[in-house]
């Protein structure tokens, strides 16, 4: 998997390492405290998979230049305040295979830590009269809470369908990887052809990513940083879980829509669900629609003319759906 990524990071390797800097430089402040969580931001740094995303983009068209560089800030940016507000909404202690900014600093902070992140990504387009990356932002920003907000109501009432989770989905995951590639063409002033095309290329490509995401939580080696069946203690109903309970007969899909219900903090009863889950088929249905999510946002590359960065992308996708974190 490492080799994976250094082929994938080839083309772009000193823009990468340029990134790191200048996304630290975006969170600057002088407030002490901001200053100390920017740190640790830092140094619990993701798989930087979005920056990577524009810059290849910006590639495909020409060299990545300031405007491409802003943009991957101004996304990660967007990413890093949405898990920060994520984790305090889920109530999880655990990120990046570290504690969580709630974990380490409480509610409070973390809300006004991620406000402050979304204004600095913001700020970061408007500095720079970057207006058409201020709109995809702002679209991102708004669909992101959308989505977080339609999973919720639908966390309550458990009545979700195959539809409405890729609705959500693509609400609070793939619009931002939409928006990674929009941005990426747009800083090499692409047509709005191009533009369209690339985020529609996000957007499958996102979808992929999530159901990826959606699968660990089924898995019983704990390798992503998160507990195993959290997702179940949250009452949040993935792709696997929606087709099981589908195809399962009226006494099954009873009993195991109580375990989400009432039992979602029993242990027994949250691994004898995801055993079914796996017996009964779903996470097989899940990769297969995967899979075909990854397709189609492979033939959207078909159009450009070969390149490092365009393998790269090739590249992306198959680490999109094979990663281990
Ligand atoms: C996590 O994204 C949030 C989701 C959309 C599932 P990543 O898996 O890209 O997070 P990091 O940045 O690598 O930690
Ligand atoms: C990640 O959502 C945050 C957003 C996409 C906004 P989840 O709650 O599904 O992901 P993890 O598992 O905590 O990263
Ligand atoms: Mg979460
Ligand atoms: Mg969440």
């Amino acid at each position: 998997m490492a080799n994976i990524v250094e082929e994938i990071k080839k083309p772009i390797k000193e823009e990468m390492k340029l990134f790191e800097q200048k996304f630290y430089e975006s969170m600057q402040s002088n407030v002490p405290l901001l200053d100390k969580v920017t740190r640790f931001i830092v140094t619990t740094k993701g798989k930087q998979m979005r920056p990577m995303f524009v810059f290849l983009c910006a590639k495909l068209l020409g060299e990545v230049n300031e405007k491409s560089f802003r943009g991957a800030s101004m996304i990660e940016l967007i990413h890093t305040a949405t898990l920060v507000h994520d984790d305090v909404v889920d109530e999880s202690f655990k990120r990046r295979n570290f504690f969580s900014i709630n974990a380490l600093w409480k509610n409070k902070i973390a809300v006004l830590v991620g406000d402050y992140l979304l204004s600095k990504a913001v700020l970061l387009s408007t500095d720079n009269k970057d207006f058409d990356l201020l709109a995809v932002i702002s679209t991102t920003i708004r669909e992101m809470s959308e989505g977080e907000l339609l999973q919720l109501e639908k966390a309550r009432k458990l009545d979700i369908t195959e539809n409405v989770y890729f609705e959500i989905i693509r609400q609070k995951t793939a619009t931002l990887i939409a928006a990674c590639c929009e941005i990426g063409v747009l800083s090499n002033n692409a047509d709005e052809n191009t533009a369209r095309k690339m985020r529609e290329f996000g957007t499958l490509t996102g979808m992929a990513f999530q159901i990826k995401d959606d699968l660990f939580d089924f898995l019983t080696s704990n390798i992503i940083g998160k507990p195993v069946g959290i997702d179940i203690k949250e009452k949040k109903m993935t792709l696997p879980l929606i087709y099981s309970l589908k195809m399962a007969n009226e006494k099954d899909r009873k009993y195991y829509f109580n375990t989400i219900k009432r039992y979602n903090n029993d242990t027994k009863r949250v691994k004898e669900l995801i055993q079914f889950v796996k017996t009964s088929g779903g996470l097989d249905y899940a990769i297969g629609v995967m899979k075909d999510y990854q397709e189609k946002a492979k033939l959207l590359l078909a159009d450009f003319p070969d390149s490092e960065a365009k393998h790269s992308l090739h590249l992306m996708l198959d680490y999109v759906i094979e990663r281990k974190n």
